[in-house]
């Protein structure tokens, strides 16, 4: 039996209902040790590791499979589908090799144990969290949005090797870097699949042209018809970027520094973006992140004034270019540490060069799960005009998230360090007795 039939088999056992796609059969049934997924979103990718590693395990006793993962959340995302087919296999017995077994597992929140012996662990990215794991085979999901992956890279092939364990690499492309784009492009030894638009079904044709209306051009090249685009003009290096990323939950709670409120009010097709900064031992943490897309007047302040209650920033910085002038004015009323920046192209030059050099001197944390932002990022651009250069997100895209993180950066850097309050010195009496 065919290991993409033994898994609709498991399938059809779990009641899923699903019927899985011919790219999904070909996938499952190549067994070469090193394999590479290349695939647009929602194609259906992580459903099919977390199948391949539950059909392997369930077949091959004391076999360990490891699901890694950019990011703690994605880490249970994935899980997730390997937690739901089990659930739903659960006292099934299954035949194989002329035995019969019920399937039974002892499931945490992030692995489970199979009483064959089987194990299935999901990590974060972390290359120390390999250590120690001998594994028959790692999948590294969405692996071109990992930081240190050449790191991870080298903590993936240690724990395989003793095993011969196989690895599997799957993403959406980011650009022309990395683990998985030098794989795909120059590894001769990963057997390459490529899910196109149009293999996997379960997207309709109605649900594809509803995303292609809320996708930018570029997104879409790249989203989903997997393009790895050129970087010839970016501004701030994907691996400086990448280099910057920590997986945490931007929050408020446990921050002691100060924090500062950068917002970029939303023009033409532009969504209204606030990001908040928060001082960290020396860093700036991004701590806050909301968007509000093409919202009336009085909600964009309204959200702004709820940032702030939230956040009690030292600083607020927005940008009161054109029709963001009346927003700032307002804004100011309510909040009076506003400072309203009208950005003309010297003074975007300086917020966005300030931006840059924070993240290259890694002085700059970003969240792993913010995707929008660090694509922003990757993608905003440097042109040189032959007179000097300008900034700009390409033609099409959009910046928000990069001048509101600016600006928020900009107010951090543009206060000054707080006053260590004089308290009580002048009240100290003279020591009378050391007064000849
Ligand atoms: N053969 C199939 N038939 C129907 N639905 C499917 C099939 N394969 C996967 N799916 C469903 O498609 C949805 C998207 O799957 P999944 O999250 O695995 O895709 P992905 O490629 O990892 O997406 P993303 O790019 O968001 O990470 C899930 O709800 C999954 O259950
Ligand atoms: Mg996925």
């Amino acid at each position: 039996m065919k290991p993409s039939e033994a898994a609709q088999l498991l399938l059809n056992a779990a009641g899923l209902g699903i019927r899985l796609h011919d790219w999904q059969k070909k996938f499952i049934d190549d067994q070469s040790r090193f394999r590479i997924l290349l695939k647009h979103r929602g194609a259906g990718a992580t459903f099919t590791i977390a199948l391949e590693a539950v059909t392997a395990s369930l077949l091959q006793p004391s076999t360990t499979t490891i699901l890694l993962s950019y990011s703690m959340r994605q880490s249970l995302e994935i899980f997730r589908h390997v937690k739901t087919i089990l659930t739903h296999l659960e006292n099934t017995t299954i035949k194989h090799n002329g035995k019969q077994a019920k399937i039974k597992t002892r499931t945490g929140e992030r692995n489970t144990h199979l009483s064959n012996g089987s194990r299935i662990i999901s990590l974060p990215n972390n290359p120390e969290t390999l250590r120690g794991y001998r594994a028959d085979a790692v999948y590294v999901d969405e692996a071109a949005l990992f930081r240190d992956d050449f790191t991870l890279r080298t903590a993936v092939m240690f724990t395989t090797v003793a095993r011969t364990g196989r690895v599997t690499l799957v993403s959406t492309p980011k650009g022309k870097r990395g683990w998985f784009y030098q794989s795909w492009v120059h590894g001769n030894e990963w057997s390459k699949h490529f899910v196109r638009l149009g293999d996997s079904p379960h997207l309709s044709e109605r649900d594809l042209t509803e995303l292609r209306k809320v996708m930018t051009d570029l997104e879409w090249r790249q989203e989903m018809e997997c393009e790895f685009l050129d970087e010839v003009n970016a501004f701030i290096p994907y691996d400086k970027i990448l280099a910057a990323v920590e997986d945490y939950v931007p929050s408020r709670t446990g921050v002691d520094g100060r924090v500062f409120l950068g917002v970029d009010f939303g023009r033409y097709r532009d969504s209204t973006v606030l990001v908040g900064v928060a001082e960290d031992g020396g860093r700036l943490r991004i701590c806050y992140l909301e968007e509000l897309k093409q919202a009336p007047f009085a909600a964009q302040l309204e959200t702004v004034k709820k940032a702030a209650e939230l956040l009690r920033p030292s600083a607020v910085v927005v940008d009161s270019t054109g029709m963001g002038a009346p927003l700032a004015e307002a804004l100011s009323k309510v909040i009076p540490s506003t400072t309203p920046i009208t950005i003309t192209a010297p003074v975007k030059t300086t917020l966005v060069n300030n931006l840059r050099n924070m993240i290259l001197n890694q002085k700059l944390v970003i969240p792993a799960d913010e995707t929008k932002l660090i694509n922003q990022l990757r993608l905003y651009q440097q042109i040189n005009t032959g007179i000097g250069f300008k900034y700009e997100a390409p033609a099409g895209e959009h910046d928000d998230y990069v001048m509101a993180l600016a600006l928020a950066v900009y107010a951090a850097q543009t206060s000054s360090t707080p006053k260590v309050e004089a308290t009580f010195f002048w009240k100290w009496k003279s020591p009378q007795h050391l007064t000849p």
